[in-house]
């Protein structure tokens, strides 16, 4: 139990759209369990369902309950909690264009007396712009006491003409203030913590920049497939997925100036800052400095696994990317010269998300010139997730002759690393080319033969299907073998 307890006038519902799908299950339910475990939530605290499955108030919180079950972060559930919670939990059976659903909404919320209401868009983004104007139609966006406000999940929009248009949507029934468009990588504490280490502390302030960072490294790696999400999948691919979102959020955290202030306006605007700084590529160098691939058959824990191609619901010659590669500068007095090098795909080798930021080597070798080349290069590692911590790598001396220099680590962890989970490994891999992993990266090294890995026929442009590689994801900045 912590003191954040959210103070709320009135109660509140989350209204959520697409309660039925991916998203509420793996995300939202466990969060909001995870803050009624904390006493955070207020008391009188509803979850409104709305979504077109014929489900009644009953089964829908037996599959929130099961969600909690399985996707919780802390394990075992506190049953109590989670039931409670769910007591309190409404299903609405509508389609999202049906006006008639949304009063049915604003007369249930008029009889449990709540006041304030947050819609939450958890469904696929073809139907925001429906349940927006769905809203507005049932003129339920105001209230003359509380408040009401929505949350957008991405993808926004799939281009600049696609956002702008959802924005007018949304500005046609909502005011600015009303909106929140939303990035769940934010909420993560190890991403929050990125600003507290950043600006909380004054010992790297002075080293964060061209002269001492060699290159950046952020990673999305996840060892799981496209699961249930075809529809949704086939159109976004890892690009949009996460790419445009989850990892360029963390690129402007690590690269962003201080703000003026920490308010929401002032660290966006150092955020886009660092976005308008991005180099942009020609088409020549979106070829040659980004990679696609799709991942294709292979074993997972033992578990034959299929490839994209097969996975249900997605076109046998589908030409979705799973896994993205690409070298980015950031184009300011801060990072000129420094290559960050993102990289996010489905069904790797490990679920990790580091942030590795490599800093200059010493000018001469007094150890060996191996030393020099890398041996135990100071990495500071931020783990987003799963072991939540940072790490900073240090060259040291190893007991015995003087010219020995291993790597010897200082560790944060935030909470007990996770045990008892470990991986067997996994044959379905990808390959990623060497221009693509920065230059003291053990990786390549891991690397067969390209040549004698690629399967399937080639996709147009550089997307191809790659199998059976080995790992390109080892935990980064760590020795090969
Ligand atoms: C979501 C993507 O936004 O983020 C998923 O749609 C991805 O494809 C997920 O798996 C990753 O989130 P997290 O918090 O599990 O790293």
């Amino acid at each position: 139990m912590d003191n954040n307890k959210i103070k709320c006038e009135g109660g509140m519902a989350i209204v959520i759209f697409g309660v039925t799908g991916d998203l509420t299950s793996r995300k939202l339910l466990p969060a909001l369990y995870e803050n009624a475990r904390a006493g955070r939530l207020p008391d009188d605290f509803y979850i409104i369902g709305f979504a077109r499955r014929d489900w009644s108030d009953e089964k829908m919180r037996q599959q929130l309950l099961d969600s909690v079950q399985d996707y919780a972060r802390n394990q075992p559930v506190d049953l109590k909690v989670a039931e409670k919670l769910l007591s309190k939990a409404i299903y609405i059976q509508s389609t999202f264009e049906d006006v008639e659903g949304y009063r049915a909404l604003a007369h249930k919320v008029e009889g449990i007396g709540i006041k304030n209401l947050l819609f939450y868009l958890a469904t696929p983004p073809d139907a925001y712009v429906e349940i927006i104007k769905s809203i507005g139609a049932a003129d339920i966006q105001h209230c003359e006491q509380g408040w009401r406000r929505i949350i957008v999940e991405k993808p926004f929009g799939s281009d600049l003409a696609t956002a702008q248009k959802l924005d007018a949507e949304l500005h046609k029934v909502f005011e600015e203030d009303q909106i929140y468009r939303m990035d769940h990588y934010l909420g993560k504490e190890t991403v929050q913590n990125l600003l507290a280490f950043r600006f909380g502390n004054g010992i790297f302030e002075p080293l964060w920049n061209r002269n001492y960072i060699d290159h950046v490294e952020i990673t999305v790696a996840e060892n799981f497939g496209v699961g249930s999400r075809a529809g949704f999948y086939e159109d976004a691919g890892v690009v949009r997925d996460v790419f445009q979102n989850h990892l360029l959020q963390l690129l402007t955290l690590t690269a962003m100036e201080a703000p003026s202030a920490f308010n929401a306006r002032a660290v966006r605007d150092e955020k886009v800052k660092v976005l308008n700084s991005l180099c942009p590529m020609s088409a020549e160098e979106a070829l040659s400095r980004t990679y696609r691939a799709q991942y294709g058959a292979g074993d997972v824990n033992g578990e034959k696994v299929p490839s994209y191609r097969d996975e249900p619901g997605i076109a046998k010659d589908s030409v979705t990317e799973t896994l993205m590669a690409a070298k980015l500068f950031v184009n300011n007095w801060r990072w000129a010269g420094v290559p960050f090098y993102l990289r996010s795909g489905k069904r790797l080798q490990k679920r990790l998300t580091p942030i590795v930021i490599q800093f200059t080597q010493v000018p001469l070798s007094l150890f060996g010139a191996k030393n020099l080349a890398g041996d135990a290069p100071n990495l500071l590692i931020f783990d987003i997730q799963p072991d939540e911590g940072i790490t900073l790598y240090l060259g040291a001396k190893a007991p015995g002759p003087i010219h020995q220099i291993e790597s010897v680590q200082m560790r944060f962890n935030y909470r007990k690393p996770l045990v008892g989970s470990r991986l067997k490994p996994m044959s379905v891999y990808y390959w990623i080319p060497s221009w693509a992993m920065p230059p003291s990266s053990p990786a390549p090294m891991r690397l067969r033969k390209p040549g004698a890995l690629r399967i399937g026929s080639s996709l147009p442009g550089r997307r191809r299907a790659y199998k059976s590689c080995p790992s390109i994801l080892p935990a980064p900045g760590v020795r090969a073998a």
